[in-house]
């Protein structure tokens, strides 16, 4: 008797689980997984497929506080109102368009994103309620991660340099570059080019000097500060020095700036003289 109680009560959870497993699949997916910061569109969709069961709404979640809470709920047709924002979801207000899922067997709740903002670099999950055999119940797809990228920008300025003036030959002299380098961080390149008599260009590539870089405040790209040392030489005179910009290790051919011809003074000595005549020879002509 109670072996054969065992085995009935096992028999229903075994249907029961078979039931809720296979015949609900629930899946979200963004499309593209990565967002560009500003006017960039992007699309997360919550796709749900059924057999028999009967879906009555759908909510997708995101991680606030390290839990996932809802954020938008969205309704199929047999109940007829809009899919609205929850007030957790109130930080997407004019960011995005939700559209309700179209039908209660197979379709997709969407939130279509017309701007993206750093706080939309989160995880997502999608809840699909429903009613089956087993009542009303819900079904959960597994997670999805949006990233978000920034681009780079124009370094801040032309380099600043120190001193800025009456640099000689063999000075230090000390040039910074700021500037946002984008999400993930960048870096700075540096290049000096100097110009012989021949108006031949010689460039010299400096790659890796530090670049530090802070968060900027209210966006989640990085200000980055590299600086570069240089011994000024005589062949530095009218020399330029170029910042430029390193994204996600490519150098970006139009994101630099570069310093004016730098003056540097050099001694007379280093001049080179050519023959000249002894002194007492010149004098000697002199001599009547
Ligand atoms: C639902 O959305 C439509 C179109 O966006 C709008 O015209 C309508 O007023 C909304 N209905 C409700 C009840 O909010
Ligand atoms: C980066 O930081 C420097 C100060 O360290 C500041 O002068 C500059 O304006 C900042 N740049 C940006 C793009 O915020």
């Amino acid at each position: 008797m109670e072996y054969s109680k065992t085995l009935i009560f096992s028999l229903v959870i075994c249907v029961f689980i078979i039931n809720g497993i296979e015949s609900i699949t629930v899946q979200i997916q963004a499309t593209p997984s990565e967002g560009i910061l500003g006017q960039t569109s992007l699309q997360l969709k919550c796709s749900y497929t059924t057999v028999t069961e009967y879906v009555t709404g759908v909510n997708i979640q995101t991680k606030i506080n390290g839990q996932f809470k809802n954020i938008a709920t969205f309704n199929t047709p047999s109940v007829p109102f809009n899919a609205t924002l929850t007030t957790d979801g109130n930080y997407l207000t004019n960011r995005v368009t939700l559209t309700n899922p179209t039908s209660s067997s197979t379709d997709s709740a969407l939130i279509q994103f017309s701007q993206i903002a750093c706080e939309d670099e989160n995880e997502y999950m999608c809840e699909v309620a429903y009613a089956g055999s087993g009542g009303s119940t819900s079904a959960s797809s597994g997670v999805e991660t949006i990233t978000v990228k920034g681009n780079p920008e124009l370094p801040d300025s032309v380099p600043s340099y120190v001193p800025s003036a009456g640099i000689e030959e063999g000075n230090n002299v000390v040039f910074t570059c700021t500037g946002n380098v984008g999400k993930p961080q960048g870096k700075f390149r540096w290049v000096r080019y100097r110009y012989d008599s021949n108006d031949d260009t010689q460039e010299t590539p400096y790659e890796s000097e530090t670049t530090t870089a802070v968060q900027m405040p209210g966006t989640c790209t990085f200000n980055g500060t590299s600086q570069l040392t240089l011994k000024m030489e005589q062949l530095d005179n009218n020399a330029v020095v170029r910042c430029q910009v390193v994204y996600q290790d490519v150098p970006q051919e139009k994101l630099y700036h570069q310093t004016q011809g730098i003056n540097v003074y050099y001694s007379v000595r280093n001049v080179q003289v050519t023959k000249f005549p002894p002194i007492h020879h010149l004098l000697k002509e002199q001599d009547p």
